[in-house]
């Protein structure tokens, strides 16, 4: 059977990009992370994917004259490894309506929170400081907006009362790990159906 191929987008120590290569391996999955592009080149998460014999790529922004230019680039990267699903796994920015258009319904990121409630950064501390007494973490395809796309995996967890930030994102995290790589699996194996805002999952 061939093997569905994934591109990853990271920022950062990568521990999402290692649940989905752990999940793959783990079950034997016929998907290949085929690539592993990253806007910061000391991201941990390339180090990640060298040890597991993964192209990666630091793709970052400063050298570029435009964000254009910068999203050009790594489109290409994704094109030149036949990639098929984009995976956001702690991708710090935000791509334009230009990059989803070409990509439409085939990138999909992982939020720490509850969407829609507490879009954008520190999610996780965002929650804390609103007082919810549970929290979560949301897998979506992504729209134009920020943390706005069709909602596909929510996994939820208590907020403690002596929680602090890196408790309650810690617990998030367990979850996240469960999430993205299980959304993945279902897109390669094409039981996502979007309607609208709403995303059906096929038996
Ligand atoms: C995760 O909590 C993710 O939800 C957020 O940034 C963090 C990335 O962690 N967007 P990692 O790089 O996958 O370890």
């Amino acid at each position: 059977m061939t093997k569905r191929r994934i591109g990853v987008l990271v920022s950062g120590r990568g521990s999402n990009l290692q649940a989905i290569m752990d999940k793959i391996a783990a079950e034997n999955l016929p998907i290949e992370v085929a690539v592993v592009v990253s806007d910061k080149a000391d991201a941990f998460a390339l180090e990640r994917a060298a040890q597991a014999g993964i192209p990666g790529k630091a793709v970052v922004r400063k050298n570029y004259s435009s964000k254009e230019e910068f999203e050009n680039t790594i489109d290409g990267i994704l094109r030149e490894h036949n990639v098929e699903l984009v995976v956001l796994a702690g991708f710090m920015r935000i791509l334009t309506g230009n990059f989803i258009a070409k990509w439409r319904h085939k990138v999909i990121n992982i939020h720490p929170a509850l969407l829609p409630s507490f879009k954008g950064l520190d999610a996780q501390g965002q929650a804390l400081e609103y007082g919810v007494k549970v929290a979560g973490c949301t897998v979506h395809f992504v729209d134009e907006g920020m943390d706005t796309g069709p909602i596909i995996l929510q996994k939820v967890v208590p907020v403690m009362d002596d929680d602090t930030h890196d408790s309650l994102a810690n617990r998030i995290l367990v979850q996240e790990h469960l999430a993205l790589p299980e959304a993945v699996k279902l897109w390669c194996e094409d039981k996502l159906e979007v309607k609208g805002r709403k995303v059906y999952i096929k038996k």
